[in-house]
């Protein structure tokens, strides 16, 4: 009754520029699904979510269309792919009261993302304790089969299908109204920042994928390491560079790079942590270099991003709709 294909879902905050970490931990793989669920792929920019923090109208704006060319420029290719905006399917907000009415406290309490902004010393509004809720339902909504996302993530995925169970129990006598999800994390876990915690936009240690040149050089300079003088052996174990270093090579490569560090030489030449830092910086400039050039080309044609975001919106919000449309029938509703 409730047949839906096998189909994959995720969705990002817009809260700043989406950085190295957002890449390697989520969208590269967001985009590689197109191949294997064409047509079947669903990401959203979670702007409900950025409302916990974010209170300025125009940073959201900006950030949800940065966001959006971010995805575009990376390879989104909107024919297999399904782009659209959380705030243009409204029905979440709905689905959300029906799953807080049959979600316990002591479930939202357990959540790690919210005690760990709490031991930050973040002030808790209701919408961050709320958080995993609105993100279940902006899951359920399009019963998707498949959610990638980080490490970080995977507790609210797991949330996610304890919601979906106690609402079909509450509503449903267990007819799967709404379908529980599976986690699949990314196989890079937590990208290092420049401090060499986990890069986040709210920690202020992330590298963009889209600078190049002077910028990104500076940028990649400020990445921490021990004061080994030129020359001397540097360290392979625990050092930032590497670990950044370890996305863009190869095993071979980067064993290379780690006998560069052991002997403090490349090429003939003294090897320091800047040496390595600009090998670092090279890598990502070449990556990056055509999604750079698509990157530039969507902020100076934004109605085509618009009209992408647009026709997401009509093609998800079909989706939610029947899936509110079933729920109301099950809670007496309709
Ligand atoms: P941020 O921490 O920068 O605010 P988000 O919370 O918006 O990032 O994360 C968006 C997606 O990117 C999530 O699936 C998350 O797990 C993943 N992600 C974010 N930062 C990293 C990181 N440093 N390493 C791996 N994945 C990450
Ligand atoms: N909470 C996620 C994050 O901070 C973003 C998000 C919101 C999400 N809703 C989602 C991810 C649904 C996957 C599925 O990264």
């Amino acid at each position: 009754m409730y047949a839906t294909p096998d189909r994959t879902l995720s969705g990002i905050q817009p809260t700043g520029t989406p950085h190295l970490g957002n890449y390697f931990g989520a969208i590269e793989q967001h985009i590689a699904l197109q191949d294997q669920y064409p047509g079947e792929c669903f990401y959203f920019i979670a702007d409900y979510h950025a409302l916990t923090t974010v209170h300025d109208g125009d940073t959201l704006r900006a950030n949800v269309r940065e966001v959006a060319r971010t995805y575009l420029a990376l390879g989104l290719d909107p024919q297999r792919a399904t782009l659209f905006r959380q705030s243009d399917v409204p029905e979440v907000t709905e689905l959300t009261w029906f799953l807080a009415s049959v979600t316990g406290m002591g479930l939202l309490e357990r959540a790690h993302a919210y005690k760990d902004k709490i031991a930050r010393g973040m002030k808790p509004n209701v919408g961050l304790f709320l958080y995993p809720v609105l993100m279940a339902a902006d899951i359920l909504a399009y019963r998707p089969s498949l959610v990638p996302v980080g490490k970080d993530q995977m507790q609210h995925v797991e949330m996610t299908q304890d919601m979906a169970t106690y609402f079909n129990q509450a509503f449903a006598g267990g007819e799967p109204v709404l379908r529980r999800p599976e986690g699949q994390l990314s196989s890079t876990p937590v990208v290092p920042g420049l401090d060499g915690q986990k890069m986040s936009k709210s920690y202020g240690n992330t590298i963009s994928m889209f600078d190049s040149g002077k910028a990104l050089r500076k940028r990649v300079g400020k990445i921490v390491t021990d004061s080994t003088p030129l020359g001397e052996p540097l360290k392979t174990e625990g050092c930032h560079v590497l670990g950044l270093l370890g996305l863009f090579k190869t095993n071979a490569e980067l064993d290379e790079i780690k006998t560069n560090y052991r002997t403090a030489t490349r090429n003939g030449q003294p090897f320091g942590y800047g040496h390595a830092k600009q090998l670092l910086a090279e890598a990502i400039e070449t990556r990056f270099d055509a999604a750079r050039q698509r990157h530039a080309h969507f902020t100076a044609h934004p109605d085509e991003l618009d009209a992408i975001l647009a026709r997401g919106a009509e093609r998800a919000r079909g989706l939610a709709r029947q899936t509110l449309q079933d729920c109301k029938k099950a809670c007496g509703l309709r």
